[in-house]
């Protein structure tokens, strides 16, 4: 039973799950190892970190303070709470950054399903073969975007909560797994070496944008995903912990990834800093090795298909929510035609794997290829930016005297220390830091 036609959480529990579904998916398990290979490793690592307790925490207790107190999307949030016109642009570009993101997301959370079939029908197609091949490449997008219009047609209680309740032990425990083994391979050593012990001459302003984008993409942060989940929590949630809970088992995935991956890349002699395919082309090279690797093996591939699931499912959810909201739509004609737009947008990146030469190898703003410019731009970019209008916005313009009292619903024991201690981070450090990198990254001051 849904309590209000828009829907709400059927318990605490159930949103915490969703959010931390949507927080963990490709992001920690595919984004975060090739990132951070590309960044030199254990350096960008405490970067990561401390864009996470700095930014990324404060941005999201913001972001879903904002969605409860107006029980709306971004684009209504702003709207509510202020009277300004230009407010709401930055709700539209959090709804536009939702459609471009899932378009390239579904096509690399494609590549999970495929990968479930090539692991257990042991496929001697080679990993970039199949990358190059148009039909495959289209069809796993399709039959991926697929699945989240379905999930997200059932609605936020029906869809969304039950789908994120099983997943994440299972991921945690696996991924454990796969440490205690991966740690055994010959030459792990000079992985966990890359990994963890900090090199920070390979620290530059790319390096800061990468940390601070990966942190925004991780969390969910920036288009107003949590604005819209945080909209469907209920008043007697306590919001702060919920928050602090969702940044930490996100990272504690991440981070657990990275043990991961690079003991068994450095162990198969692999390149860290090779991009996009990295996790594609590491984790074979352990199931391979492993006593039931193929039983792991796809019991992995399906965990993350379903990770990438909730983040796919929330995505999608937040320009639904829009048009069901703003444009009074019908909640299964938004799914069909976002869907068939994403679609549609999501072509280019899905042929930019080897399949069109063209849009595999032009290069832009420093990117190769298609897929790789939307993830700069949405990922590293409109995030991050989002994220400043919103720290702007809940510190200065609702401000956290207001946002504080939202919060302290549901919170009557939570410290005035730690809201003031947010509080300073939202309305200082947060725009601060991400101006100074995001200008220095794009206009080079
Ligand atoms: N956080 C998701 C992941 O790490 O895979 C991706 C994502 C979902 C990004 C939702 C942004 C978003 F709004």
């Amino acid at each position: 039973m849904e309590p209000t036609t828009r829907g709400t959480w059927g318990s605490k529990l159930g949103f915490i799950l969703a959010a931390t579904g949507s927080a963990i998916g490709l992001g920690n398990i595919w984004r975060y190892p090739y990132v951070t290979g590309q960044n030199g490793g254990a350096a960008f690592v405490l970067m990561y970190l401390a864009c996470v307790l700095a930014i990324g925490i404060p941005v999201l207790i913001a972001e879903l303070s904002m969605g409860r107190h107006t029980t709306l999307n971004p684009v209504g949030a702003f709207k509510k709470l202020s009277r300004s016109r230009s407010w709401p642009v930055v709700g539209y570009l959090g709804v536009a950054t939702g459609v471009f993101i899932l378009s390239f997301y579904a096509v690399i959370a494609g590549w999970t399903i495929a990968f479930i079939f090539r692991t257990l029908l042991h496929s001697t197609t080679s990993f970039s073969d199949f990358l190059a091949d148009p039909y495959s490449q289209l069809f796993y997008f399709a039959v991926f975007l697929g699945l989240t219009l379905f999930v997200v047609l059932g609605g936020v209680e029906k869809g969304i909560e039950r789908w994120s309740k099983i997943l994440m032990p299972m991921l945690l425990v696996i991924l454990l797994g796969l440490i205690a083994f991966a740690l055994t391979l010959p030459g792990a050593s000079v992985g966990v070496q890359f990994y963890l012990n900090p090199d920070f001459s390979k620290i530059t302003g790319s390096t800061i944008l990468a940390a601070l984008g990966q942190a925004f993409f991780s969390l969910s942060l920036g288009m107003g995903t949590m604005i819209t989940y945080g909209s469907y929590l209920s008043k007697k949630d306590n919001v702060v912990t919920s928050a602090v809970a969702v940044g930490f088992s996100d990272t504690l995935i991440a981070v657990l990834a990275g043990l991961v991956i690079f003991p068994a890349l450095f162990s198969a002699g692999l390149e860290p800093s090779q991009g996009p395919g990295l996790v594609f082309n590491v984790l074979p090279t352990i199931f391979e090795q492993m006593p039931a690797g193929t039983f792991v093996g796809v019991l992995f591939f399906v965990l993350l298909a379903i990770a990438a699931l909730t983040s796919t499912v929330s995505l999608l959810e937040v320009p639904v929510a829009f048009l069901v909201d703003q444009k009074g739509w019908s909640r299964a004609k938004a799914v069909w035609i976002i869907s068939a737009l994403v679609f549609v947008v999501g072509i280019p990146s899905a042929l930019s794997l080897g399949a069109s030469a063209g849009l595999t190898s032009f290069e832009i703003f420093g990117q190769t290829g298609f897929l790789n410019m939307m993830n700069f731009l949405f990922g590293d970019v409109s995030l991050p930016l989002g994220g400043f209008f919103f720290s702007i916005f809940v510190g200065w313009v609702w401000t956290t005297r207001k946002a504080s009292e939202e919060l302290s619903l549901g919170a009557e024991s939570s410290s005035k220390f730690l809201l003031a201690i947010w509080g300073v981070l939202l309305r200082f450090v947060c725009p601060v830091v991400i101006l100074v990198v995001l200008g220095q990254k794009l206009f080079g001051f």
